[in-house]
């Protein structure tokens, strides 16, 4: 069974306790949170103050996606905010090995996200001692993108070391999931899929949510 991560980029930030609600009623496993800077992405989004304050609203568990240029300078910040899990990206990180200690200090989930044009190999010389990699499979930055087939090959990929290592390593994707390629996704080898828009977009979350599982598994 793979786990369901909604984005609350896609969520409507006057209501976010709300919606955080649905889904966690829904039964999803991880709140994936997308915190940007307007440097490594164009865009500005949240940052530790708003993890801390919807952190009360929640038992989920926090996926907190740093698209932020030297995350080494703010983990604590998110670790104390609530974060049970931080990835940050290979490309904005000068000691990625010291950035993962760093996090892995406070006895939270470690990390590291790759973007589409950046090789899979990238993350090879930490796989031992990370708890996830997260495969970008749309540019990051924006919601409501389509997602890239071309990365189905990076999954293959690190699918393969991580079982020819025997690790427990867990591989999320992020970017244009959606009911339509869930089973695809899931059969391909990842264990955590992001969702945004495709969940806090849709009419009905418990009924999306509810056909996430069931697309995923049926024949
Ligand atoms: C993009 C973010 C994603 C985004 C995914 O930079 O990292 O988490 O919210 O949105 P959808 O699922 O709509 O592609
Ligand atoms: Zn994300």
């Amino acid at each position: 069974m793979y786990k369901l991560a909604p984005s609350i980029l896609s969520a409507d930030f006057a209501f976010l306790a709300n919606d955080i609600e649905k889904v966690e009623k829904a039964g999803v496993d991880y709140l994936h949170i997308d915190v940007m800077d307007g440097e490594f992405v164009p865009n500005i989004t949240i940052g530790a103050q708003i993890v801390n304050a919807i952190r009360k609203h929640s038992k989920l568990v926090f996926d907190v996606h740093l698209m932020i240029v030297k995350p080494e300078r703010h983990i604590k910040d998110f670790v104390n905010a609530g974060a049970d899990i931080i990835t940050v990206h290979s490309e904005a990180v000068d000691d990625l090995d010291g950035c993962i200690d760093l996090i892995k200090s406070f006895n939270i989930k470690a990390s590291v996200s790759v973007k589409p044009k950046t090789p899979i190999e990238a993350v090879f010389p930490y796989l031992d001692k990370l708890d996830m990699v997260l495969i970008m499979t749309v540019e990051p930055g924006f919601g409501g993108q389509s997602f890239i087939e071309k990365m189905y090959e990076k999954i293959f990929k690190l699918r393969k070391e991580i079982d020819k290592r025997g690790l427990k390593t867990e591989i999320e994707i992020d970017g244009g999931a959606n009911l339509e390629n869930i089973k695809q996704i899931v059969s391909s080898g990842v264990n955590v899929v992001v969702a945004g828009s495709a969940i806090f977009g849709s009419d009905n979350i418990e009924q999306t949510v509810k056909q996430f599982r069931n697309n995923a598994i049926k024949g």
